[in-house]
């Protein structure tokens, strides 16, 4: 333990030095060895990276959601520390990867986590109480998109690869992966974060991690929508940290006409249930 414990420190169980550094506005992506089991589905989180966050915004024993949980990597992390996680995805092929993964880590289901199969707005229905909400939604469509998709295994630092297929989350309609539109993906995103707002206590935080994309060709602020999203779900901003990921491949989109980012980090955007 690096440092001193506050007493009054009611929102986690860290020290002020573990504290302050992990409120630096940004992080450098880190992988371990129990990532790789989770490389089945095309957009895994990094576990060390959702420790991170549930450390800092959780003490041990609390209630850590999910409800777009996909290969159960939050799950994982909440266990790793000794809260208790609760995922949700549409995919039930998901829950199996999940529950693999979790099964090796001898972490209990019904004990330890909760993973429920469905769509997220009507499970979310039978929660309440959480102490902390991280997840990812899908970005609207961009696994559809040409060069979407899963992977090359075994390549430079096994995340690295470029894209070799493509493999989106599901047929389903009411996959956020295959809304017709971004705005119909948007009010769909709004609709599951109505809910989220409404079972998560007061005073606690919730985290989406999205980067920025492109729709139709075109570059999307994909940060801010999903900032105006929250707020008008009841949501506070408190702040953005950005989750650096510097071994992505590079990709000439644009050279040599025009200007076209390489997207190399994912944007974690924290809200706060504040208390009215
Ligand atoms: C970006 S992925 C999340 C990956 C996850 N963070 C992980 O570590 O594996 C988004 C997930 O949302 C799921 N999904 C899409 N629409 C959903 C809905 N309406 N309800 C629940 N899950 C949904 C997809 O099946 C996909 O697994």
């Amino acid at each position: 333990m690096e440092g001193k414990k506050d007493k009054r420190n009611k929102l986690n169980d860290l020290t002020g030095k573990e504290w302050l550094k992990l409120t630096k506005s940004f992080w450098l992506s880190e992988k371990c060895a129990d990532d790789k089991d989770a490389f089945q589905h095309p957009a895994p989180f990094l576990i060390k990276d959702i420790m991170k966050l549930i450390s800092l915004f959780t003490k041990q024993g609390m209630m850590v959601l999910d409800p777009f949980c996909g290969s159960g990597t939050t799950l994982i992390a909440a266990n790793n520390l000794q809260r208790i996680g609760i995922g949700i995805d549409l995919n039930p092929q998901y829950k199996i990867l999940a529950q693999n993964r979790l099964n090796k880590k001898h972490f209990t289901e019904g004990k330890e986590y909760f993973y429920k199969t469905g769509d997220a707005e009507k499970i979310l229905d039978d929660l309440s109480g959480i102490d902390y909400i991280v997840t990812s939604p899908p970005y609207h469509n961009i696994l559809k998109n040409k060069g979407g998709g899963i992977r090359k295994a075994n390549a430079k630092g096994f995340r690295a690869g470029s894209r070799i297929g493509i493999e989106y989350y599901s047929d389903d309609i009411n996959d956020l992966g295959n809304k017709k539109s971004y705005l119909e993906f948007l009010l769909s995103f709004k609709k599951i974060m109505q809910k989220c707002f409404a079972l998560l206590k007061q005073e606690k935080y919730a985290s989406i991690i999205i980067s920025d994309f492109t729709v139709d060709k075109e570059e999307i602020c994909a940060q801010k929508d999903i900032v105006d999203c929250m707020i008008e779900c009841g949501f506070s901003f408190v702040g953005t940290t950005v989750l650096l990921q510097d071994n992505k491949p590079l990709y000439p989109f644009g050279y040599p006409f025009a200007y076209k980012i390489n997207h190399m980090h994912q944007n974690i955007i924290n809200f706060r249930k504040l208390k009215i």
